[in-house]
């Protein structure tokens, strides 16, 4: 990208996100339901925005905070892993931290962890004192190993980490962890996580002073909204009245539930809430012991309170 195309749209908000890979679709989806509409340019790189002054530039995840340091871009969606990452090499080099996080998005959640082979004993992190840790984050990693006191040795590699442990090039790696799936297949067993990540809106640390900074605003609000509503289900239920007490207790954040009566029903009422955050089947369940019949739950769509 050379400068003059970055400074011949000022007018114009840039975004950075993944060409291809975890983050790409939920990326593209979210900027979507914030009713954000683009063209995408022949060469599939950069994407202009019809619906508002606000353009998209697909590239590498690793490229987005320098991309946001040099200005190319105003925002990025990326992990914080590789934000974290670039932003403690930074520091290490002396240099200003690229980027800063804005808000976390909610998907893309994975850790960055660290894996052993499945026979190798591990207790706690005084235990890898001397091995050879392979990894494409080494400012994380050795951030961890000089809080955890450890003296052992980074071995950076650029990719397809999880196989040094076989190749005899490390005794352990470090890496993201998402299902699990490539620790299985390369006979590696988590045994301690470095950091949790997920996918957040990066900016600059001064925002642009011009129509930029307002768009930026207006964006951030409507990525607010449209993941409050994500997060919002609507429970419904049935249970006697005597259990409700215990019922809305395990309802996450869902204190202020409509009750209704049931036709032809003196003891049992219907009961439901808007909640925020995960519901998940441990839930239900433990809503099922407390006395709760009949669960629903389903996805909020808009919400104007
Ligand atoms: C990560 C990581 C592992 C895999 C783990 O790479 O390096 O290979 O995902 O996921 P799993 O636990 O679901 O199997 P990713 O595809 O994110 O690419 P990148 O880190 O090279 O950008
Ligand atoms: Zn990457």
């Amino acid at each position: 990208m050379s400068p003059a195309v970055a400074a011949k749209s000022r007018e114009r908000l840039r975004i950075a996100v993944q060409k291809s890979g975890r983050l790409s679709d939920v990326s593209q989806d979210l900027l979507a339901r914030c009713g954000l509409k683009f063209r995408q340019s022949r060469d599939k790189l950069f994407c202009f925005g019809e619906s508002l002054p606000i353009d998209l530039l697909l590239v590498r995840d690793d490229d987005i905070p320098g991309l946001i340091a040099q200005g190319v871009c105003d925002l990025g969606i990326v992990g914080r892993n590789v934000l974290r990452e670039q932003t403690l090499a930074a520091i290490a080099r002396s240099e200003i931290e690229p980027a800063r996080e804005l808000v976390a998005l909610g998907f893309g959640r994975c850790r960055l962890s660290i894996a052993l082979p499945l026979d190798a004993a591990y207790a706690e992190a005084a235990q890898l004192e001397g091995l050879r840790i392979a990894t494409t984050y080494p400012a994380l990693l050795g951030n961890w190993l000089r809080e955890q006191r450890v003296d052992a040795s980074v071995v950076v590699l650029s990719g397809s980490v999880e196989i040094a442990p076989r190749l005899g090039t490390a005794d352990a790696i470090c890496d993201l962890v998402s299902s699990g799936a490539t620790l299985v297949a390369n006979q590696l067993r988590e045994v301690a996580t470095v950091i949790e990540s997920e996918a957040v809106l990066a900016g600059a640390f001064t925002a642009p002073a011009d129509v930029r900074g307002e768009l930026a605003e207006q964006l951030l609000r409507r990525i607010e909204g449209v993941t409050r509503v994500r997060e919002s289900k609507l429970v419904m239920l049935h249970a006697p009245r005597a259990a409700l007490a215990a019922i809305t207790q395990l309802l996450p954040d869902g204190q202020s539930a409509t009750i209704l009566p049931i036709e032809g029903s003196n003891d049992q009422v219907s009961l439901q809430a808007v909640c925020h955050g995960a519901i998940t089947w441990q839930h239900l369940e433990d809503m099922k012991r407390a006395g709760a019949r009949q669960l629903l739950v389903l996805p909020v769509e808009k919400m104007l309170a």
